[in-house]
């Protein structure tokens, strides 16, 4: 049996072992052991697929392979078999990559072949490669790796040389992958190819001196509403004020990219999420011409501990549309999602002072959005605790004269000293704050303000039974509540 025969037949022996109760509802995790970053986020003959870095064995990150799912409405996913494992000899992992469809009707993968030798001295050597394939069986090009040392420029570093983004255009195929430059830090390369076969080393679009974080990963392009995207994901982040966290980050280049000199001119940089669980999304163009971005529920640094009797660890987050305002790119969960809501309670114009439960809203399983007015109050500030009980909580403050968001699960039955606070900007519109948070089992997600700023926190150690919202004011203030529960029929 070779790795992917392996990995198959383990799947087939023990993924049925999970129960639906013990994965959250409407997020996507791994069909059994590790998950991180998304991979090959792609529509393929009218189904969205999503692959991920996934280690089939353990609940840690182990020997890379490519775990698969699909879906036709990014909420429920259909687990495939496992697609590649690290079978070749010029790898030890299959890292992260894209896919595309291929005019002939077939699914194209390109990822890093990571290999790693010697036992002292380590040597790291990272080329791009190419797997064909029909939806479930992906057969790895023979001429692979197709992008590796001899097609860099000299000097270029091939131990951090990874992450492959693929599209096409009219005529020619495109990748960025990410790189180390000669003084330690990220930068970005673009190459081309007639056949997404054989490439050619075209130019280095973006560089990061050192300004944000170091090595840059899983680099995302597209063009949303005539602007340049480009979503990074920095190792090694050197907090800014109440921007850009430490540690692994990701953030949103907005700018224009001139299509003959590949010159980028860069207008703004933001940080592309503010929670304490967020790293190396990727995104696909919809059928329908939205952008949708996916992101690993999780932080190199932040969560790593999954409850002891779990036989998967990672998540996804709920898929999210981008859009740009006011040059900020804003996200919003799909709209999908709108249709598995269910029962709602809705409160208009409540009074709230102290502490309130409101009948009906509760659950870990629900899509509620909190509006509140504070522009004939005098409160300075504004908490929610979710996922509660009288013993656990996670909760989020508002401050109103700072115009801060704090998110805390430091009382969410989290057992390691980890971090688990961050505090980050959220501005009132018209004296209002505006909130609509998603609970899924072991996790919440937050978007503000129309998706403004978003914000994610797993919640792997809470007890299920910890499902009350209790909502709090310093004085009285105005709000609304619309609660839906999610049903999938799962
Ligand atoms: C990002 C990352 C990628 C790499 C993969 C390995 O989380 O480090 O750069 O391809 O994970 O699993």
């Amino acid at each position: 049996m070779n790795k992917l025969e392996k990995a198959r037949d383990y799947e087939s022996k023990n993924v049925k072992k999970i129960t639906s109760d013990e994965r959250p509802l409407y997020h996507m995790t791994p069909a059994i052991g590790w998950m991180n970053d998304p991979n090959g986020f792609s529509v393929y003959q009218g189904e969205y697929h999503l692959f991920y870095q996934y280690y089939p064995y353990d609940t840690k990150w182990g020997e890379m392979h490519w775990g698969h799912y699909k879906t036709k409405d990014f909420l429920k996913w259909e687990i495939l078999p496992a697609a590649l494992a690290p079978d070749e000899a010029y790898e030890s992992g299959c890292f992260s990559g894209s896919a595309l469809e291929r005019e002939d009707g077939k699914h194209l993968l390109m990822y890093t072949a990571h290999l790693e030798e010697g036992e002292e001295e380590k040597t790291i050597i990272e080329t791009q490669c190419i797997a064909i394939g029909d939806g479930i069986d992906y057969v790895k090009y023979e001429e692979n790796p197709v992008i590796q040392e001899e097609d860099l420029p000299e000097d270029f570093c091939v131990c951090d040389f990874r992450d492959p983004k693929i599209w096409k255009t009219e005529d020619k195929y495109y990748a960025i992958c990410a790189n180390r430059a000669e003084d330690g830090a990220g930068q970005l390369l673009l190459f081309s190819s007639e056949d997404a076969m054989k490439w050619k080393y075209e130019k280095t679009l973006e560089r990061c001196f050192y300004e944000y974080g170091d090595m840059w990963e899983c680099p995302d392009y597209f063009e949303l509403e005539n602007k340049d995207i480009f979503v990074i994901s920095p190792m090694n982040m050197k907090a800014k004020d109440l921007e850009f966290h430490n540690g692994h980050s990701v953030i949103g280049m907005i700018g224009t990219l001139d299509k003959e000199s590949w010159s980028y001119k860069r207008e703004q940089v933001q940080n592309l999420e503010y929670g304490l669980d967020f790293y190396a999304p990727q995104t696909v163009l919809t059928p329908d011409g939205r952008r949708v971005m996916i992101g690993w529920m999780q932080s190199w640094a932040s969560s790593t501990f999954p409850p002891e009797k779990n036989q998967w660890f990672g998540m996804m987050t709920v898929p999210r549309e981008l859009t740009l305002k006011d040059g900020r790119i804003y996200q919003n969960p799909v709209r999908e999602l709108l249709s598995y809501r269910q029962d709602p309670v809705i409160y208009e114009n409540i009074d709230l002072q102290e502490t309130l439960e409101l009948d009906g809203v509760s659950g870990r399983t629900i899509d509620f959005t909190t509006e509140v007015d504070f522009s004939c109050s005098e409160s300075k500030y504004f908490t929610m605790k979710i996922a509660a009980d009288d013993r656990y909580y996670s909760l989020i403050s508002f401050d109103v004269e700072k115009e801060s968001l704090t998110v805390d699960r430091t009382y969410s039955g989290v057992h390691h000293d980890i971090v688990n606070m961050r505090t980050f900007p959220a501005y009132l519109k018209n004296g209002k704050l505006k909130l609509r948070v998603l609970l899924d089992r072991f996790s919440v997600e937050v978007f503000v303000n129309d998706g403004e700023q978003a914000f994610s926190m797993t919640l792997y150690h809470t007890p299920m039974s910890a499902d009350k919202i209790v909502f709090g004011s310093e004085k009285k203030v105005k709000m609304n509540v619309e609660k839906y529960a999610i049903i999938t029929n799962e």
